[in-house]
């Protein structure tokens, strides 16, 4: 069986990939564009791999995706733009890719006449923000994205949903709540924090430090995206999740305590726009219908992952000493 991953040089689509050539014996296509979070770097060690190939390339590229998709049975679309904060500055990358791109590979995929199964990564966000005693999300909630990148990423599931009732394709949504562990990209909170903190640079904290996030290792996630893609039912969704609400200062604290650094570099700045209260998941149906459960605890998690920065210093400060680090300025002026 052959698959096509999209966005296999970013965060979770890195992780996945590793997972299915140490786990499976699958041959797999990368397709990424190599935005400013796609990083070759994330595969180098399986770029040689008898199983592996990677294509530079954009999703929304329909003669580009209709050749591909002709070789594969399965996709596990992961290609995306993925932050909020850069959402808020500019949107429209946001439709292209998460939008424009997810349709095209709906299209290229019902071309082909593919024999596999189409999953499609989505996100908590699309529920929109809890508060502090509603449970968590379930799959049929409603859809009240808050800020640009929640809006792209509902509207694609719901082309998904429309793919799977229009056309009968075998469509499975997933929506995950944060992830984090090694590479990922430094705008996200964790790996931001850690660098900073490794830095001894002050540490951004929007607000008041209480929002909440579901932290979930990234591994446990791609273990839901593997089974949703081996046992999902076409036209489900899934929703995964950590188990684990943690307010931002919480989380803070603990890369702190790990470090042995003092609260001290924490530095309270202006809030995010639209800025989501609380995110928490229900994530009992893939537990019944896939068998999926989370297994890394956060303390497990945050020491795999401050350890993973700490080692490998390189990869970020590549990272930080060019783009990033001018848009991390233009942000927050330091
Ligand atoms: P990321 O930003 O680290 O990686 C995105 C990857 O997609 C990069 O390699 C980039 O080069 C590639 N890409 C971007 N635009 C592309 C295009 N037009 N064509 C081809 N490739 C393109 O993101 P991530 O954190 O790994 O997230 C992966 C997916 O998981 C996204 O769909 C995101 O919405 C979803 N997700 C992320 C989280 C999280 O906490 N990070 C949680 C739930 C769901
Ligand atoms: P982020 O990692 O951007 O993920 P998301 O917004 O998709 O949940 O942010 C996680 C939380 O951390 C969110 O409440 C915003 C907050 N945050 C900060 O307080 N400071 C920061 O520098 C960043 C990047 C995020």
């Amino acid at each position: 069986m052959k698959i096509l991953v999209t966005g296999g040089c970013g965060f979770i689509g890195s992780n996945f990939i590793r997972l299915l050539l140490e786990t499976r014996d699958y041959e797999i296509i990368n397709l990424d564009a190599l935005t400013y979070a796609g990083n070759p770097e994330n595969l180098k060690d399986l770029e040689n791999h008898p199983r592996y190939r990677f294509i530079r390339g954009r999703i929304e590229d329909s003669s580009l995706a209709g050749s591909i998709m002709k070789e594969v049975d399965s996709v596990v679309n992961f290609a995306a733009e993925s932050h909020v904060d850069r959402s808020i500055l500019k949107a429209s990358p946001f439709i292209a890719t998460n939008v424009m791109g997810t349709q095209v590979l709906l299209d290229a995929f019902r071309q082909c006449e593919c024999r596999g199964v189409f999953v499609h990564v989505s996100t908590d966000e699309v529920y929109g923000s809890l508060g502090p005693d509603d449970p968590p999300f379930r799959e049929d909630d409603p859809l009240l994205p808050n800020s640009p990148y929640s809006a792209s990423k509902a509207s694609s599931d719901l082309f998904c949903r429309a793919a799977w009732k229009t056309f009968g394709l075998p469509v499975v949504i997933t929506r995950c709540s944060n992830n984090y562990g090694p590479f990922q990209f430094p705008e996200k909170l964790i790996p931001l924090m850690i660098i900073n903190s490794l830095e001894k640079r002050p540490l951004p904290v929007y607000g008041d430090g209480q929002n909440v996030r579901d932290w979930i290792f990234v591994e446990d996630h791609c273990r839901g995206c593997l089974a949703a893609m081996e046992k999902g039912r076409p036209g489900a969704i899934y929703n995964f999740g950590g188990q684990c609400e943690k307010k931002n200062l919480e989380v803070v604290g603990a890369i702190l305590k790990k470090l042995g650094l003092s609260r001290d570099l924490i530095q309270f700045v202006k809030d995010r726009p639209g800025h989501d209260r609380r995110y928490a998941m229900d994530a009992g149906l893939a537990m019944k219908e896939l068998g999926w459960r989370p297994e890394v605890s956060f303390g497990d998690g945050i020491d795999r992952t401050v350890e993973w920065y700490i080692e490998n210093r390189q990869w970020w400060e590549r990272i930080i000493s060019g783009e990033y680090l001018d848009y991390y300025r233009t942000q927050y002026g330091q």
